[in-house]
């Protein structure tokens, strides 16, 4: 037995659950005696005898040192960090605080412009001021990749003061880029290297995929251990190194921004999920892998979809990629990605990770066997059969719109004084809110963005689709808040 095959706080909360002690505390539902007949029965009293709270014997998030603690160090070994500490807050939560450890009010930050929500709210929240850096867009696919060694030359060169570099490894897409030269570029100008490794917790544990950002040499990496490393839906790590950052600060921060309240059914799968990646994680994302590429050549045998592959690698910005990500381009089809999402959803009970107007995303994970993955062929042979383009009509034309001008810093214009104006004459203004298309939940407009006629047109385009564009207050798109214009009095 290795070290990793412990699991010292999803035990230890066991342990306890098991002495069925008499709670006098919180939560009142009290091992689920308390609640709802019909959701106690369903949740079931196991998962309810460990919905606990931060009792001595338990440890505590907020001060790690006992079996959260020893918990936390196997993460740190295992992701081979030097200091690992656990979200409940999902990776957005890991995220705010990596940028809010290294960067305070008017401090500059290097972020490629698609980044996701929770990085513009830490920018709103920290008062850094952004450097964007424009992410390769695939004119072919109409997504962004992610951003090239060169073009973070050229930032570090015009911002050498910047206090730290965000840079997203691998992309929703599963695309990636050299992240160990742009590091060790980075470090030469001592900047901190904060990775968004949402996508990207299964990369670390097996080498045909893209090194991870410890591998990498980054400073810190907020890692998404639930969405494809097998824990509980918002339990995330934050992996640290230490150097350029102090980990005492992270500690700090990540309290900062916890609820007090934190749940140990998250924590302990986390334990579990770090075990089962450490010691079997190789022989599992191994299958993977295989399911994954098997699937993408039955699909690729299909008129008029195309699922990507190695053949994308090349470029500045395609250094390396995750095959378990399929990316599936259906613009040949005579549908929009929506459309093919719920062709799906309702035909063969299929759910995908997103669908943009080119593409749909399905992720093949440590819970995928050959008889799911099977379905989605034959489900896509079916629709591809009932929906070829007529030959009379060219292809769909791949459409991306320019990243708009910032015109004030995300957090004045979050807090300038504002006003509600038609959507439709809103070109030409500052906007005062988000506007994103969720999933990926990357901007099409942040604060401070002047908003062009191309913008709203893109909207469009995307509500029209049916694709779930969000942000603005009022959700019907009628009206946007933007900067209030001061005219001279007459
Ligand atoms: C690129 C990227 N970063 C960060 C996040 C936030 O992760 P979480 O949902 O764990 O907060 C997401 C979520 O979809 C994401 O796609």
């Amino acid at each position: 037995m290795s070290r990793q095959d412990i699991t010292p706080l999803f035990t230890g909360v066991k342990k306890h659950a098991e002495q069925n002690p008499i709670q006098f505390h919180i939560p009142g539902h009290k091992k689920g005696t308390g609640m709802d007949p019909e959701f106690r029965y369903f949740i079931g009293e196991n998962a309810l005898s460990i919905d606990l709270i931060n009792i001595a014997p338990l440890d505590d998030l907020h001060h790690p040192h006992g079996i959260i603690k020893e918990a936390q160090e196997l993460a740190a070994e295992a992701f081979g960090a030097d200091y690992t500490f656990f979200s409940v807050q999902g990776t957005s939560g890991a995220i705010m605080t990596m940028i809010m450890s290294v960067c305070g009010p008017g401090d500059k930050i290097i972020v490629p412009r698609n980044v996701h929500k929770s990085i513009m709210s830490a920018i709103i929240f920290s008062g850094a001021t952004p450097i964007f850096i424009h992410p390769e867009i695939d004119p072919d696919l109409g997504i962004s990749h992610g951003i090239t060694l060169d073009s973070v030359e050229r930032a570090l060169e015009s911002h050498p003061d910047a206090k730290g570099l965000l840079v997203i490894n691998p992309t929703y897409f599963g695309i990636s880029a050299n992240l160990e030269a742009i590091v060790e570029v980075a470090h030469s100008y001592c900047i901190p290297v904060l990775v968004d490794e949402a996508h990207g917790v299964h990369i670390h544990f097996h080498d045909k995929l893209p090194l991870s950002a410890m591998q990498a040499g980054a400073d810190m990496a907020a890692t998404s251990v639930h969405k494809l490393g097998g824990s509980m839906t918002q339990s995330s790590v934050l992996n640290v190194k230490e150097g350029l950052v102090s980990p005492k600060r992270v500690q700090s921060i990540i309290s900062m921004l916890t609820t007090t309240s934190t749940s140990y059914l998250l924590l302990s799968s986390l334990d579990v999920a770090r075990k089962r990646l450490a010691t079997d994680g190789e022989a599992l994302i191994d299958h993977t892998i295989k399911l994954a590429q098997q699937t993408r050549a039955h699909l690729n045998e299909i008129p008029g979809i195309r699922c990507v592959g190695s053949e994308i690698l090349g470029t500045k910005a395609t250094y390396d990629m995750d095959p378990t990500k399929l990316i599936i381009s259906i613009k040949e089809l005579s549908m929009n990605g929506y459309e093919v999402e719920n062709w799906l959803r309702e035909h063969y009970k299929i759910e995908v990770e997103l669908s943009d107007l080119y593409n749909i995303l399905c992720i093949v994970s440590l819970g995928d066997t050959e008889e799911k993955m099977e379905i989605l062929v034959q489900a896509l042979s079916e629709l591809a059969k009932a929906h070829q383009r007529s030959e009379s009509l060219e292809p769909k034309a791949v459409y991306v719109p320019n990243i708009p001008t910032l015109a004030l810093s995300p957090r004045d214009a979050f807090y300038a004084e504002t006003e509600v104006i038609r959507f439709d004459e809103s070109a030409g203004r500052i906007i005062a809110e988000f506007i994103m298309v969720y999933p990926p939940g990357i901007p099409i407009l942040i604060p401070g963005e002047i908003i062009s006629q191309e913008n709203l047109a893109y909207i469009k385009e995307n509500l029209q689709a049916g694709l779930p564009v969000q942000g603005p207050e009022d959700a019907t798109f009628n009206t946007l808040r933007v900067i209030k214009e001061h005219q001279a009095i007459k």
